[in-house]
């Protein structure tokens, strides 16, 4: 066999009293996806096959993210060390390859940082340990190398010397072992130091004096910040989203105000898509090539096909799907609806639960009624059908190809293609009565205040 096996320990066990929540800590979301998704989604993407996660007592929710790479307990808090060998009976049968451990409380950590320490595993290191060099050492365990630059060992905060302390090459905490050695070395670290743990950076000591070899990968100190209270948790935030717009950006779309457009993890940007400022993504977002999104609006779960123009203002919702040369325009709400090629509705307007076909043409102030507060139903507007400004559409409605519904209407049931439909009030016009009004009033408002004199 010449496949390379990597598998993944990811320790979550902490229940991050400093986050200050009833939620576990690596539930805590940063673009709108728990910071242990990213870390789990980081290393399948450096091609990790198998994955366990360490959870604390009672994280149900943890465990069912992790779902299906299996969830250990550690009950116990002793340490790195002894949360890693809590993962020892699930990975009994790995035997070969490289297994990475890493903190479920690091989510801005790089696939390719975790591909350049499995290269580096296996390019003969027992241990490969994440390295960065930190503005503030303070409280990270210190890299200690031999005069030729190889590592000796790792040195935590409080078991460090004076000297030692000088060192601003930390440790990240993610590392990577040869699966064949793991287990042996893991059951020798000891507990004797200032803090009485298990700490798994003694490894590193014991490799080196069984006379293996020990590597450094490094990464910058932004990449690797554990995330222990919310403004830690804004500050990871903030710097996803500054790597997401580059990244939009690189691979083809414009941004005109970058710093006010916000990704959610998951979504999708063709080419030549054109974002205005101040846009949200939430989750579940597919824009296809040449789409333009002007200023200010809010979208999520929809997928909006090559070529539609949407907003400035426009909110899409759930269960969006938006075909080429369609148009939203400003205050328009979409929800559960999908717009067939070159429909428009341009303005003020709430399509939920809706099929609106090809070239169909919204008015303003449309409503769909979908909602008769207890179900929902769904309204059907044909090809090139045409809804005149503030027409509510009690649902279910269903409108012809090319049929127009006149301004002003309330209308519900079937209307044939091509016909005309309105319902409005009779038209009734006075000649005059407006200036005999006007005269009535004028008279009314001077004996008032001569009655006041
Ligand atoms: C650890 C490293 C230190 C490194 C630093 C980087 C050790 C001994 N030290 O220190 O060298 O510079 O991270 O941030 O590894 N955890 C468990 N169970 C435990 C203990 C920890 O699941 O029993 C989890 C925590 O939830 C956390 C991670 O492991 O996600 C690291 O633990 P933490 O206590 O923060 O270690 P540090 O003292 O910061
Ligand atoms: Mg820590």
């Amino acid at each position: 066999m010449t496949s390379h096996p990597v598998a993944a320990i990811v320790l979550a066990a902490g229940m991050g009293t400093r986050m200050r929540s009833a939620l576990p800590k690596v539930m805590h979301p940063i673009a709108g996806k728990p910071m242990l998704g990213h870390v789990l989604a980081a290393a399948e993407q450096a091609g990790v096959g198998r994955r366990i996660v360490v959870v604390g007592p009672d994280m149900p929710s943890v465990a069912k993210l992790a779902a299906p790479a299996p969830a250990v307990q550690q009950t116990d808090r002793l340490g790195t060390a002894h949360a890693v060998s809590m993962a020892r009976e699930e990975l009994a049968d790995f035997r070969q390859g490289t297994v990475l451990v890493l903190f479920g409380d690091t989510p801005l950590i790089r696939a390719e940082t975790l591909a350049a320490m499995v290269a580096a595993r296996e390019a003969g290191a027992t241990i490969v340990v994440l390295g960065f060099e930190a503005a503030d050492p303070t409280g990270y365990g210190r890299l200690i190398r031999e005069a030729s630059g190889r590592l000796a060992r790792i040195v935590e905060h409080k078991d460090a010397s004076e000297g030692e302390r000088t060192v601003t090459l930390c440790n990240a905490g993610v590392m990577a072992f040869d699966a064949a050695r793991l287990w042996d070395i893991v059951a020798r670290i000891g507990n004797a130091n200032a803090k009485g743990e298990y700490y798994l950076t003694d490894a590193v000591d014991l490799a080196v004096s069984d006379g293996a070899q020990c590597a450094i990968v490094t990464a910058s100190e932004e990449e690797v910040m554990g995330v222990n209270t919310r403004l830690e948790l804004s500050k990871a935030e903030t710097i996803w989203q500054r790597r997401r717009r580059e990244r939009a950006m690189l691979e083809g779309a414009t941004l005109t105000d970058p710093a006010s457009v916000f990704f959610a993890a998951d979504t999708v940007l063709g080419q030549d898509v054109s974002i205005g400022p101040n846009v949200v993504f939430g989750p579940g977002v597919t824009i296809e090539d040449d789409v333009e999104i002007r200023a200010f609006c809010h979208i999520e779960g929809a997928l909006v096909r090559s070529g539609a123009q949407i907003g400035p203002f426009a909110r899409l919702r759930p269960g969006t799907d938006i075909a080429g040369g369609v148009r939203i325009g400003n205050f328009v709400e979409v929800k559960n609806a999908h717009f067939g090629p070159g429909a428009k509705a341009n303005h003020l307007a709430y399509i939920g639960d809706a099929d609106v076909g090809a070239g169909a043409n919204i008015g303003a102030g449309v409503i769909t009624c979908n909602y008769d507060g207890y179900l929902k139903h769904r309204t059907e507007i044909g090809a090139d059908a045409f809804i005149g400004s503030n027409s509510a559409l009690v649902a279910p409605v269903t409108v012809g190809a090319g049929a127009i519904v006149a301004a002003g209407s309330a209308i519900g049931g079937e209307i044939p293609a091509d016909a005309l439909a309105l319902t409005r009030a009779e038209r009734i016009v006075k000649p005059g009565k407006a200036k005999t009004m006007r005269a009535l009033k004028v008279a009314e408002k001077a004996a008032r205040k001569a009655a006041k004199e």
